[in-house]
């Protein structure tokens, strides 16, 4: 079903328009929960192993994806005032983005065009930038300004510059290309239906909480997996989040490339049967896959408790086998009256939940992965739909389209 198609009222993206959609949603999961019957595809789709151990195919992700797409670098609350610096090193050469004093961003490879050297370290920098290595200095357009002994480097060719990337900011989220030579990115294009619900989420008042880097073992594609389907909810997290939701019952929408599911808390079979105008209060609670590396989970609240803005994003490491994947939450402005402690317990809370009940599931299928002599086969279930359909579009923009084992 395409998102939204019940929410034709409300202005698109406005809080009621949220909550519309929102009611279409729980229409459906109740209907789920009834009939006893989850959402579900036509089919299984069959595929195998190679998928996530075939070399070239990771080899057209980094290059195809990683480097030539959007990314979600952070929110734009990251970078709130002029000189402040966000730093992005989790994929490529390490890049910064510069609040410039109009407001708008630019972002340079964090590279000295001398000899290399690492220019900015801090969380902002004043009127330009000096290599702490030789000293020389660069303006806030990323120009040569001066350098110690200037004769010494008298020689043909453009004066020195820092290499600067494509940088965009909208609806509170800065997204990067990392390809120096790639076009600008026009970020309702690449959110594309998904736009409206990203913008209602208001995150461009959302305060980050914290950011977390962990590098584990597996391929990153096994790593988005894990948080694209609830399906594995009852058996990889019997104690910390199945007790809350329904089990085996997902809704599922897709926005282009983009997708969501939800899962329904617990309290709402006792809606069945109910006259829709008694439903208690409750609140919009999604995980959103953005294209290609992304997972946003937005809830105003659960059950009452804090309400939740956290990313995770996956990306290859150093080889096939090594994913870095930060995790980091943030505190919607309708939280700003909470102490600051609370998010951070949360955040905690859910990276404690990651590392030891998804990673280490996701890293040992990885390891069976690797010791099988020939690809072998896998599936993904009709109910896990945004597998199905996020591993199609990953496979059909790097041009290596999932060809089905026999
Ligand atoms: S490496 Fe930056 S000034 Fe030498
Ligand atoms: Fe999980």
């Amino acid at each position: 079903m395409a998102g939204s198609e019940q929410n034709a009222a409300a202005e698109p993206g406005s809080a009621a328009w949220l909550a519309a959609e929102w009611r279409g949603m729980q229409r459906r999961m109740l209907d789920c929960i009834a009939t006893r019957a989850s959402e579900m595809l036509d089919r299984p789709l069959v595929v195998d192993t190679s998928l996530y151990t075939d070399p070239a195919r990771h080899r057209a992700e980094r290059e195809r994806l990683f480097l030539r797409e959007p990314l979600l670098a952070g929110f734009s609350t990251e970078l709130p005032e002029p000189g402040s610096v966000l730093h992005f090193e989790a994929f490529g050469p390490p890049v910064f983005v510069l609040r410039r004093e109009d407001g708008g961003l630019d972002a340079f490879r964090n590279v000295c065009p001398h000899r290399g050297a690492r220019l900015v370290t801090g969380a902002r920098i004043g009127s330009g930038v000096v290599c702490p290595f030789h000293a020389w200095r660069f303006g806030a357009d990323g120009r040569l300004q001066s350098r110690p002994q200037e004769a010494a480097f008298a020689c043909e060719g453009p004066a020195p510059a820092l290499t600067r990337v494509p940088v965009a900011e909208k609806h509170g989220l800065v997204f990067l290309r990392l390809d120096p030579a790639g076009e600008a990115i026009d970020v309702d294009a690449f959110l594309g239906p998904i736009a409206p619900l990203i913008r209602s989420f208001g995150l461009a008042a959302a305060q980050h909480v914290r950011t977390d880097a962990v590098v584990t073992e597996a391929n990153w594609k096994l790593v988005v997996d894990v948080s694209c389907e609830g399906y594995h909810v009852p058996a990889t997290h019997p104690t910390t989040l199945s007790p809350q939701l329904v089990p085996f019952i997902t809704i599922h929408d897709s926005f282009g490339r983009h997708h969501r599911f939800a899962s329904p808390a617990r309290r709402m079979q006792e809606w069945v049967g109910m006259p829709e105008e008694d439903w208690p209060v409750s609140h919009y609670s999604a995980v959103h896959y953005l294209f290609p590396n992304t997972i946003l989970t937005y809830s105003d609240a659960i059950d009452g408790g804090l309400p939740v803005i956290a990313l995770n994003r996956s990306y290859p490491g150093r080889h096939i086998g090594e994913t870095t994947v930060l995790y980091s939450s943030y505190r919607p402005a309708s939280a700003a009256e909470l102490p600051e402690d609370a998010f951070i317990a949360l955040h905690e809370a859910v990276l404690g939940i990651n590392l030891s009940e998804d990673l280490p599931m996701v890293g040992r299928a990885w390891d069976n992965y690797q010791r099988l002599p020939a690809p072998s086969r896998l599936v993904f279930g009709r109910n896990e739909m945004l597998l199905q359909r996020y591993h199609t579009d990953v496979a059909e923009a790097v041009g290596m389209p999932l060809r089905l084992p026999a």
